[in-house]
């Protein structure tokens, strides 16, 4: 068994639309998931890199020829990191690629790597973390004992993805390639990225069960999307777990945390950005006015409406009688939701009002009106959530 033909995936969404071909993967006893493609378009598509040894986050993201604001986003952590950061060997990081078609199947070609002294394909794979083989090294670089990795050479790094437009069971999703690790199975594995074992052997076409260390499982993560908010000329897909920067990094946007809805809010980090504030009001995109009623509460929320042409758009949207924020026994269904990292904060001037770290939503209002601010103006510096109530979602059907 030295080269067995990949695993064909075949998603049950898809499989009228695709025709799978056969393709050798040049890795013993290997698999890894080939998805077959026509088009000239490419995707978003995320590599779960695990670090073979210390690196700096400008190593990182020179590694993949990726920008390091970029890997801060895909791995929800705050751009004020941008610096020196050490990530330790063994930790986990989602590398964003994009994932175009290449020659009929998906792959990123788009990474290279210099050659250094004593480089051999073995240990520029592992530098990878395995997500590319030693023999997939040397035969897309045509290396071989005539032609030998010389020191100083290029090479272009085959990177493994797979889009199957970004769905997943009707489900908005980005598809993760994952090297399965020594005592993973696709039981752990499922848990980690809370993908049901089922579900990943129908995405990897897997005949049993069952992977191998070594295999490449692509998983996919749920995402929330632009689709349906009405964007003008600007379509965004974001996994859970991340946040995207968009109109020039002036609004960021993550998934909620009860819910795969998009919400935005200014980002914090940019310095040069207007038209931010809706008007008619005093709120900026993402800060909501909250009335309590007593049956709910009335919320006036400024939402991004997208970007053109340098132009932010945004317009505000009011859901009545919704259920308040930090209502301990709706939270699942509280339009509000904190960012992850941000920090334990109090609302003044109840001290009884404050943001539970745990769960990341506003403790019970004791009836009274209050504001929230997207970027803390209100509440306290740094603090940076957005928040878009499900309700005012359907606003934007209207
Ligand atoms: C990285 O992305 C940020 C935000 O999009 C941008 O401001 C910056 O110029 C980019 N850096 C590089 C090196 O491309
Ligand atoms: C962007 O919006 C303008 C005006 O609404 C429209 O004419 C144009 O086709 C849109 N472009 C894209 C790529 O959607
Ligand atoms: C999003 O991810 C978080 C943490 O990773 C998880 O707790 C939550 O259930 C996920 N949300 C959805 C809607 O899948
Ligand atoms: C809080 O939730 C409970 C149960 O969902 C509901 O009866 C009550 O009206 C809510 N209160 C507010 C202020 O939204
Ligand atoms: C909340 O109350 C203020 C005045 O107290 C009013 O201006 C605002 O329109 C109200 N907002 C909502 C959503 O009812
Ligand atoms: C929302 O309510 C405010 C006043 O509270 C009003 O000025 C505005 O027109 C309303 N917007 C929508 C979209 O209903
Ligand atoms: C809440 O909204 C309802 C319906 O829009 C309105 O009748 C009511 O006066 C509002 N209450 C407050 C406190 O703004
Ligand atoms: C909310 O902000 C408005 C405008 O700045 C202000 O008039 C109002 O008093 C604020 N409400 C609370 C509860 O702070």
């Amino acid at each position: 068994m030295k080269h067995p033909p990949a695993q064909i995936h075949l998603p049950t969404v898809l499989h009228t639309l695709m025709v799978l071909v056969l393709i050798s993967i040049p890795i013993s006893n290997a698999k890894s998931m080939i998805e077959p493609c026509s088009s000239s378009d490419s995707c978003s598509s995320l590599l779960g890199y695990i670090l073979p040894y210390d690196s700096e986050l400008a190593e990182i993201s020179y590694r993949f020829r990726i920008n390091a604001s970029d890997l801060l986003a895909a791995n929800s952590i705050s751009p004020k990191t941008l610096g020196d950061q050490i990530f330790h060997a063994k930790a986990f990081l989602r590398v964003p690629i994009s994932c175009p078609c290449v020659d009929g199947i998906r792959r990123s070609l788009s990474t290279t790597y210099t050659v250094q002294a004593a480089d051999t394909p073995d240990s520029i794979s592992a530098g990878f973390g395995g997500l590319v083989s030693a023999e997939q090294i040397r035969d897309t670089n045509g290396i071989n004992t005539q032609n030998p990795l010389m020191s100083g050479e290029k090479l272009v790094i085959p990177l493994p993805c797979t889009c199957f437009d970004n769905v997943n069971n009707g489900i908005a999703s980005v598809y993760m390639s994952y090297v399965v690790q020594r005592g993973d199975g696709l039981g752990s594995i499922g848990a980690e990225f809370g993908v049901s074992t089922m579900n990943l052997v129908a995405v990897n076409g897997l005949g049993q069960p069952e992977v191998d260390p070594g295999d490449i499982l692509s998983i996919p993560i749920s995402a929330c999307s632009s689709a349906n908010l009405n964007w003008y000329n600007e379509s965004l897909i974001v996994p859970n777990g991340s946040y995207a920067l968009t109109a020039n990094n002036c609004i960021k946007c993550s998934c909620g945390q009860h819910d795969l809805n998009l919400r935005c809010g200014t980002s914090g980090i940019a310095t040069t950005c207007s038209q931010l504030q809706c008007k008619g009001s005093d709120l900026f995109i993402g800060d909501s006015h909250v009335n309590q009623t007593a049956t709910g509460c009335n919320i006036t929320t400024c939402v991004y409406r997208g970007h053109l042409g340098g132009k932010i758009f945004r317009s505000l949207a009011n859901s009545s009688q919704a259920p308040c924020p930090g209502n301990q026994s709706s939270n699942a269904a509280s339009p509000f939701s904190f960012d992850p990292g941000v920090p334990s904060i109090a609302i003044s001037p109840s001290p009884s009002q404050s943001i539970s770290p745990s769960t990341g939503a506003l403790a019970p209002m004791s009836g009274q009106n209050f504001n929230i601010s997207s970027n803390g103006r209100l509440l306290v510096t740094a603090l940076s959530f957005s928040l878009l109530p499900l309700q005012l979602g359907i606003l934007f059907l209207l």
